[in-house]
């Protein structure tokens, strides 16, 4: 493989203990899971382990207990969830190390799926502790990273038994990695990138890199005023952060040295208040009067860089561009979806998102399945965007 690990192709399982990091934090809701996307995603690797006969050992991390055991994080709710959608038995060991999880390994059979309790529960997961990594490399004899989505955290789980036991890569972990090299390791240029959100501050690094690396940036969101406030544009009440300006014209200096086109609004979607049933108007970005916040793109803005879309040949897109949450403001968010499924689906384009906001818009707009390809990671998206190695995808090279 192109990224220097072995995947399940290269790995034989049958009749041995096999440890699978999974990402199951995904959102409960009274003890439910109210999104199984992240289960059907993992779910190819679980099945085509059982069916080759291994002894499925699953262990993942759940929400951010601090290394301690709170019940209220406990993976027990997931053991059902995932049967439901492997469609066979799920059993649950109720703690990942120790007896209660030897014991359950033990009576483990061929073909069978045993899940583990939330490695959270001890600190060592974290502080990527040898003794842990140790405990919970003890449980196997392969481990299988399918965590693309934690693969951001050097911890016990993810980097820690990498080191420790021979180390494949799941089909998601494959899957993920191979779009995004497409998307930015060799991406086919034009490149563009679309990036929002609320705070330049969260994604300095990611502007800095996609400044260099694309030929058009587009740039919207709360973010966006920060850039327009940095060249002296009046942005009313609108987010913005003050304390950025210097570093926003770095990134536009930065950017036209390198020939990106930037492009940030030239119109925009404003109200006096972020509310529902608001009064809102569309004003050039020059003319947001000081009582007004700038709360979504405008229609001049989005037919922009809508011009730009047939030629590109892909595209990366990160964060929604206005108040999407609210219909008021989520024209903009989702014209941009729709136009970006649209040409992706014309066979030009090479299209990932990635982000929880934006996977929940592109659902919103009901493309999500038209895009070359959408990550389920938020935080290990976001670094890899940057241009940073992932420690756990490292430790699967290693
Ligand atoms: C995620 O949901 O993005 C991953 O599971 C990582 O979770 P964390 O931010 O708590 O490490």
């Amino acid at each position: 493989m192109s990224h220097g690990f072995r995947s399940l192709d290269e790995a034989s399982v049958a009749g041995r203990r096999v440890l699978v990091r999974a990402d199951l934090n995904v959102p409960l809701r009274e003890g439910r899971v109210a999104d199984a996307t992240r289960l059907a995603r993992l779910a190819p690797t679980l099945r085509e382990l059982a069916d080759k006969g291994a002894r499925v050992i699953v262990c993942s991390h759940f929400d951010r207990p601090k290394g301690r055991r709170r019940p209220e994080m406990s993976l027990a709710p997931l053991a059902p969830a995932l049967a439901a959608v492997l469609g066979r038995p799920v059993r649950f060991a109720e703690d990942c190390i120790g007896e209660p999880a030897t014991r359950a390994v033990t009576l483990l059979a061929n073909g069978e799926v045993l899940l583990l309790e939330n490695t959270r529960f001890y600190p060592g997961e974290e502080a990527n502790d040898p003794a842990f990594a140790a405990a919970l490399a003890g449980l196997a004899d392969l481990f299988v990273n399918d965590a693309f989505s934690a693969a951001h955290r050097a911890h016990a789980s993810t980097v820690g038994v990498a080191h420790l036991l021979p180390s494949y890569a799941g089909r998601l972990m494959e899957a993920e990695l191979a779009a995004l090299d497409a998307a930015l390791g060799h991406p086919a240029h034009p490149l563009g990138a679309i990036v929002g959100g609320a705070k330049v501050s969260t994604k300095l690094d990611l502007l800095g890199y996609l400044s260099v690396k694309a030929d058009v940036l587009l740039i919207g969101g709360a973010m966006a005023n920060t850039f327009l406030a940095a060249q002296g544009i009046a942005v009313g009440r609108s987010l913005e952060e003050s304390d950025r300006h210097a570093e926003a014209m770095a990134i536009l200096e930065a950017a036209k040295t390198r020939g990106c086109e930037v492009l940030l609004p030239i119109d925009a979607v404003v109200a006096k208040t972020l509310a529902p049933n608001v009064e809102t108007a569309v004003v050039p970005v020059t003319a947001v009067s000081p009582e007004f916040m700038i709360l979504d793109v405008g229609p001049e803005t989005i037919a922009r860089f809508e011009e730009r879309l047939p030629a590109l040949r892909t595209l990366v897109w990160n964060g929604p561009v206005g108040s999407f949450e609210n219909p008021l403001f989520s024209t903009g968010t989702l014209a941009l979806a729709s136009a970006i499924a649209a040409a992706t689906e014309s066979g030009r384009l090479c299209s990932v998102a990635g982000g929880g906001d934006t996977v929940a818009a592109l659902n919103l707009a009901g493309v999500a399945e038209k895009l070359t390809y959408v990550s389920n990671a938020g935080g290990a998206f976001l670094k890899w965007l940057e241009g940073k190695a992932l420690p756990a995808v490292a430790a699967l090279a290693a």
